[in-house]
């Protein structure tokens, strides 16, 4: 673990205290989400104020698993006022931004490692009215997106390897979280939000703000809880999550 991850996973609370004036925009999974509780869980997302629905998108090819696909993604429009964030974690994701037709004001991120050309999908996900975000595994550094930054309004931090929910934060990403927040505001785009993604915990909620996350995807580490119920959940997380 490099020195700055250790330094921010240590110090705990005198981390979340300094959180400034940022709002926390939740994101709940909803490839964690009990397909035959839909209805009630859109209603208590809807309740508990989420400003985005994630939408995972895996194809089996850049991730070892397959979820979510256009008609449901659809769907969930039609369901849900609750902007959808889809993560296209695909290859070749030029070909498939317009099977889910982004709306204005909805994210649409694509990942660096999936294509040759992200400025051409970034710029494509602008030109439907959506918002542009780039998506880094683990691995990739942070210098990728150097050229990208006037092609996006956001950047996603992986912080599991991408594909199955209920996987352990790889402690550097915290670190990176950290980092990238640096890189963006050196060359002035304080701008640009940060996702994160991947065993967003309480615990590893506070070290992921303290480093600069803007945005926490909440899935089985966060809110789907075995037979905990959904009423209520993203009441109780942004408590959990609020200064001490
Ligand atoms: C991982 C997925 C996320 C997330 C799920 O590929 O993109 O939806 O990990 O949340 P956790 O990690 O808390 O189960
Ligand atoms: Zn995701």
């Amino acid at each position: 673990m490099d020195m700055l991850s250790r330094q921010l996973m240590k110090e705990d609370d005198g981390m979340t205290k300094d959180k400034g004036h940022r709002t926390i925009q939740l994101a709940p999974s909803m490839m964690c989400a009990d397909i035959s509780l839909i209805p009630e869980t859109l209603a208590a997302f809807d309740e508990g104020g989420a400003e985005w629905l994630h939408i995972d998108v895996m194809d089996g090819a850049f991730v070892p698993n397959m979820q979510i696909g256009v008609d449901y993604a659809h769907q969930l429009r039609t369901l849900s006022g609750i902007p959808l964030d889809i993560h296209l974690m695909v290859y070749e994701p030029g070909d498939k931004v317009a099977w889910f037709d982004p709306q204005p004001g909805e994210y649409v991120s694509v990942h660096y490692e999936s294509t040759p050309h992200p400025q051409r999908v970034l710029a494509d996900i602008r030109e439907r009215g959506a918002r542009a975000m780039i998506a880094l595994n683990p691995a990739t550094p942070i210098a990728s997106i150097e050229y990208l930054l006037d092609d996006i309004d956001a950047v996603l931090i992986m912080t599991v390897n991408p594909g199955y929910a209920g996987q352990k934060l790889i402690p550097s990403t915290i670190g990176k979280i950290a980092a990238l927040r640096s890189y963006l505001n050196e060359r002035g785009h304080d701008n640009i939000e940060i996702e994160v993604d991947g065993n967003v915990s309480v615990p590893n909620a506070h070290k992921m703000i303290a480093a600069g996350a803007d945005i926490l995807v909440l899935g089985t580490s966060a809110i789907f809880k075995k037979d905990a119920a959904l009423e209520g959940a993203l009441q109780d997380f942004r408590k959990a999550i609020s200064l001490k």
